[in-house]
């Protein structure tokens, strides 16, 4: 196996946090932190990435949330274009690889059941927008990039919808969730497993690539499928039924969210040569791991 140092931004998310602990066995991997570069200050990006060693930068560092991004579109916007494009002109004049994570919300969630990867983007929120742009950045910058979208992202480094409508069923039989909101929930391990594999065996895949698990699922679904797992694990979760709502019925978001952005991952098939195996299964794994170690 040729040798990859690897350079991971972001190395503190949910993400990111998986990403490092993959690699670090295998890989000589270093990370920088917000306190060694803080990517809103985009002027430091190319001086300090220069300074480092590196075959591949995965980039999992950006402003995530939706709806912060919405109230904080400077922010969104050097975090999740300007510095992503700054990054890019680093990595293409090391030669090294970048892989750019990016999101399912940069489709608008109208009109297709399911989206590949030349399809049309029309982001409805300031994230959305602001990934595509960082999208292009990257490309633009750096050609060989690899611009991985995701979507729904669970794993052991940070808590997200399955762990908390778990906790919540622990303490009470009245849960709801979205039942109109429709994509596919995406295991970070299994993200690591892909990324590993298109670092060590196809070093020219650059372009928009979707990492997804297989199969279709709503907010509604994924919970009552983790309830389900929950229960065959022995926890006592109050109740497996979730009531389903309407997105229109939440009011709290300050960003509008799309409803249909399921991706499709046969390119991402294709490019392996294997079956990606389905949400279900992924996260039956991780739920197994995360309770029966307790
Ligand atoms: N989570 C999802 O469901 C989801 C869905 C679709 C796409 N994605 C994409 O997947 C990627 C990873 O998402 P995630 O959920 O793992 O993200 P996350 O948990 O929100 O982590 C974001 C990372 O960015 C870093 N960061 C933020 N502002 C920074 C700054 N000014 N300087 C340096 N670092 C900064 C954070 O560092 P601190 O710890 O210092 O704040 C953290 O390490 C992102 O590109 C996201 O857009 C995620």
């Amino acid at each position: 196996m040729p040798a990859h140092r690897i350079l991971i931004l972001g190395a503190t998310g949910g993400l990111g946090r998986a990403l490092q602990s993959h690699f670090q066995p295998g890989y000589e991997v270093s990370t920088l932190g917000r306190s060694e570069l803080d990517l809103e200050r985009t002027d430091a990006i190319s001086a300090t990435l220069a300074a480092r060693e590196f075959d591949v930068l995965l980039n999992a560092a950006g402003l995530t949330s939706p709806d912060v991004c919405e109230v904080e579109p400077e922010c969104a916007h050097a975090l999740n274009v300007a510095a992503p494009r700054a990054i890019a002109e680093c990595c293409e004049a090391k030669r090294a690889r970048m892989i750019h994570f990016s999101t399912d919300y940069v489709f608008s969630g109208e009109e297709r059941e399911i989206w590949r990867e030349g399809d049309e983007t029309e982001p409805v929120n300031v994230y959305g927008r602001t990934k595509l742009a960082g999208e292009q950045a990257v490309l633009g910058a750096s050609p060989g990039a690899l611009v991985a979208r995701v979507s729904w992202l669970y794993g052991h480094y940070k808590a997200s919808h399955p762990d908390n409508v778990i906790l919540k069923a622990l303490q009470t039989d009245d849960l709801s969730a979205v039942a109109d909101k429709i994509s596919v929930p995406t295991s970070n391990a299994d993200i690591c497993h892909w990324v590993e594999q298109l670092i060590v065996s196809h070093p020219d895949i650059s372009g928009p690539l979707h990492l997804c698990n297989s199969g279709t699922a709503t907010w509604h679904s994924w919970a009552e499928v983790a309830l389900k797992i929950a229960q065959h694990l022995g926890l006592p979760v109050k109740t497996t039924r979730v009531r389903p709502i309407a997105l229109a019925s939440l009011t709290q978001f300050k960003a509008r969210r799309p409803l249909k952005t399921l991706m499709s991952n046969a390119r991402l098939q294709g490019i392996l040569g294997m079956e990606i195996r389905s949400w279900q299964d992924a996260l039956e794994e991780y739920l197994v791991e995360k309770h029966q170690s307790k």
